[in-house]
């Protein structure tokens, strides 16, 4: 395998995007990119998006895209893995140049979510649930999350306070991200006094609908050198994905994401990295509980202490390891299928030393973890300065 760098990275800022189609949030991401890069040909572009047809009645996406930016005739895919489809769009690129297939690689992730109404936004997400034994009994996602927030609290004593101190951090947090949905404060009692939403998860609890883009550009770590100047060089140096059940009643333990577990153990095999050599971590918050449950299947916490670690402050920016510095879904936003991508693009600012108000000191190894439904999938990066 070949070694893989991120030379280019670009996103713009995640929101209720009315102005503003698909295609347009999707091509400034991707020329920014570029731009960053200092790129202007690329071997492959991936897009990485959830559900096109659903939420703006249009498939097709990746030549569609690629036509808009000017590319047509270069090879296009999109892939899908529900809200890890930003992830697999970067493994799949990661894979190409790794290969040799690809030397230069553009990978994307979009979603536009809020050209259509709450419900239509619900069902369309609901479609990453099992259909036939989940979603067409109605159930939703925050209803899933629900019930592994229960099932949490009963085999630990995790609290609602604890669920409430991940959305108190990341809001924190998304106040210093100039791209982030909402910048506001909150406090674990305004968390607390939040609409119920499913028992026990709260409004504040849960990610919103978004409409946003990211995009990154990937090349030899050779190349990369030649390309970057004087900016640090940040390297891929390891990759895991792995599945589960996605239908909750066919899992063995529910207090645990064994996807998330599986896909982070293959990707620090492959960095011959442990969770110790850490200093920052994105991961798939889209319920505070999920926040909770993913940081214990990354190994940075014990199984059950992840809410207390929360609530102790071990994963705000002063903590001993910062976890979603850029918000987070929670306050950045999860427009789904550019999720795994942005979270990839905060790592890189960080290990770049460019994160700016948010920098973690001295950050020279990190992590992203993005998640599909309710952990039906899930992709971990490990990145580090090359
Ligand atoms: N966090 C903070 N504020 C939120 C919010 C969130 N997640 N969602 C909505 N809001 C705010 C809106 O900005 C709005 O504020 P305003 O009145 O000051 O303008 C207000 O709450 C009402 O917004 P609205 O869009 O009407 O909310 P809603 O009730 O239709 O939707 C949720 C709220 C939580 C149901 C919706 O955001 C949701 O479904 N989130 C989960 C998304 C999801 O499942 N993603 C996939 C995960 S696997």
């Amino acid at each position: 395998m070949r070694d893989v760098a991120v030379v280019g990275i670009g996103m713009g800022d995640f929101g209720e995007l009315w102005e503003k189609s698909l295609r347009t949030i999707w091509v400034e991401s991707a020329l920014a990119a570029l731009t960053d890069a200092g790129v202007g040909e690329v071997d492959l572009i991936t897009v990485g998006c959830m559900a096109p047809g659903l939420f703006v009645g249009q498939e097709h996406l990746a030549s569609l895209l690629a036509d808009e930016l000017g590319m047509a005739g270069v090879p296009a895919a999109r892939v899908e893995s529900a809200c890890a489809s930003g992830g697999l769009a970067l493994r799949t690129g990661f894979a190409e140049v790794a290969s040799g297939l690809s030397d230069t690689v553009l990978v994307t992730g979009v979603e536009k979510m809020t050209d259509v109404d709450g419900a239509d936004a619900t069902y369309a997400l609901g479609t990453a649930a099992d259909q036939e034994w989940e979603g067409f009994h109605g159930i939703t996602f925050p209803g899933l999350y629900a019930m592994l927030a229960r099932i949490h609290m009963q085999r630990f004593g995790t609290t609602s306070e604890q669920l409430a101190a991940v959305a108190v951090k990341n809001h924190a947090n998304g106040l210093l991200n100039p791209h982030a949905q909402y910048h506001l404060k909150v406090s674990i009692e305004d968390v607390l006094a939040s609409t119920m939403v499913a028992d026990p998860l709260r409004l504040l609890d849960c990610s919103p609908v978004t409409d946003g883009a990211a995009a990154m550009v990937l090349t030899t770590v050779e190349r990369a050198k030649e390309l970057a100047g004087d900016r640090p060089v940040v390297k891929i140096t390891g990759s895991g994905l792995a599945t589960d059940a996605i239908t909750l009643a066919n899992r063995e333990d529910l207090s645990e994401l064994g996807a998330v577990r599986k896909a982070a153990e293959r990707a620090y095999e492959m960095a011959g990295r442990q969770p110790n050599d850490l200093h920052v971590v994105e991961v798939h918050d889209c319920f505070t509980i999920a926040e909770v449950m993913t940081t214990e299947a990354i190994g940075l916490f014990e199984r059950g202490e992840g809410g207390p670690a929360a609530e102790n402050g071990l994963t705000s920016l002063q903590g001993k390891i910062p976890v979603n510095t850029s918000g987070g879904l929670k306050s950045k936003g999860h427009p789904v299928g550019a999720t795994g991508v942005a979270q990839a693009i905060e790592i890189v600012s960080q290990l770049r030393g460019e994160a700016g108000q948010r920098q973690v000191e001295g950050a020279e190894v990190g992590l992203a973890q993005n998640m599909g439904g309710s952990g039906g999938s899930s992709i971990v990066h490990i990145m580090e300065v090359a």
